[in-house]
């Protein structure tokens, strides 16, 4: 028995770091998962691949309605795929400011709207947004990160108003620093990874990166029936940075 029993979810970004982490997490306990992603390969057996990109509304579409189809409906959106940016408003030109709110912002609004149907129907309604601790906290050299994650914020507290009489709920978890191929990546293009390394970890009270199974399991908590009286919340994974 788990508490996913019976419930199906779409998890966008699902095919990497903390989406692959929450759609191992919610399919440990029961649920049917689908990982919505541009890529798909070696995703763990048990695991539906659905490829597609959120920035497509057509490919989204198509993609929610043939993970209903494979999972037999949609109880669970966790809307996590998002692309990160660095810069100041000095350095990132319009088409950087379109592709990533397209991507972490807009991207989540399609997802939703195509998955609003099932989810009027579950009974057990619930969406997740992967936000950020960047929503809030102000952080150099990420103005237009941040501005998309704020963005996030705003609308998982305005979706979670429009949609609370059809049954829905919609929080989001905002992560500090997790340690994710993303960050891997970033680590590794630095001049002096190690530096880099020790000086995101020191951001966080707690002295070291968040996992993506922290993440999973807090988005896992906001999605499952223990949450029920649960709505328009920003629930922190950030070893403290915010709180403390
Ligand atoms: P990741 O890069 O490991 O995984 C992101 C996944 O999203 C990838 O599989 C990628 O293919 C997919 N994706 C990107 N663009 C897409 C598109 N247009 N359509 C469909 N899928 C797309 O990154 P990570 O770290 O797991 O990040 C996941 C989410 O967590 C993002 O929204 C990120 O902003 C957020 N986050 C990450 C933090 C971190 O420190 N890693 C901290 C706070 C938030």
């Amino acid at each position: 028995m788990g508490e996913f029993d019976g419930l199906a979810a779409v998890v966008t970004g699902g095919g990497s770091g903390i989406g692959l982490a929450t759609a191992r997490f919610l399919a440990a306990r029961g649920a049917k998962v689908a990982c919505f992603d541009l890529k798909v390969d070696g995703l763990d057996p048990g695991l539906v691949g659905v490829v597609g990109d959120v920035t497509d509304d057509a490919a989204v579409r198509a993609g929610i309605d043939s993970a209903a189809e494979q999972l037999g409906g949609i109880d669970i959106v966790v809307n996590n795929a998002g692309i990160g940016a660095a810069g100041t408003v000095a350095d990132n030109p319009d088409a950087d400011w379109h592709r990533v709110l397209d991507v972490n912002v807009v991207g989540m609004v399609r997802v939703s709207r195509a998955a609003l149907p099932y989810l009027r129907a579950s009974g057990h309604a619930a969406i997740v947004n992967t936000c950020s601790i960047a929503a809030t906290a102000g952080l150099p050299n990420r103005a237009l990160y941040s501005a998309s994650k704020g963005a996030v914020l705003s609308l998982t507290l305005a979706m979670a108003a429009d949609h609370l009489h059809e049954g829905i709920r919609v929080n989001c978890v905002t992560p500090g620093t997790a340690d994710t191929p993303w960050v891997r990546r970033l680590l590794s293009a630095a001049d002096d990874p190690d530096a880099e390394l020790a000086a995101l970890k020191s951001r966080q009270p707690s002295g070291r990166l968040v996992s993506a199974d922290e993440v999973a399991a807090a988005i896992g908590f906001l999605a499952s029936p223990l949450a029920s009286a649960t709505t328009g919340t920003a629930l922190d994974v950030d070893g403290g940075m915010h709180g403390l």
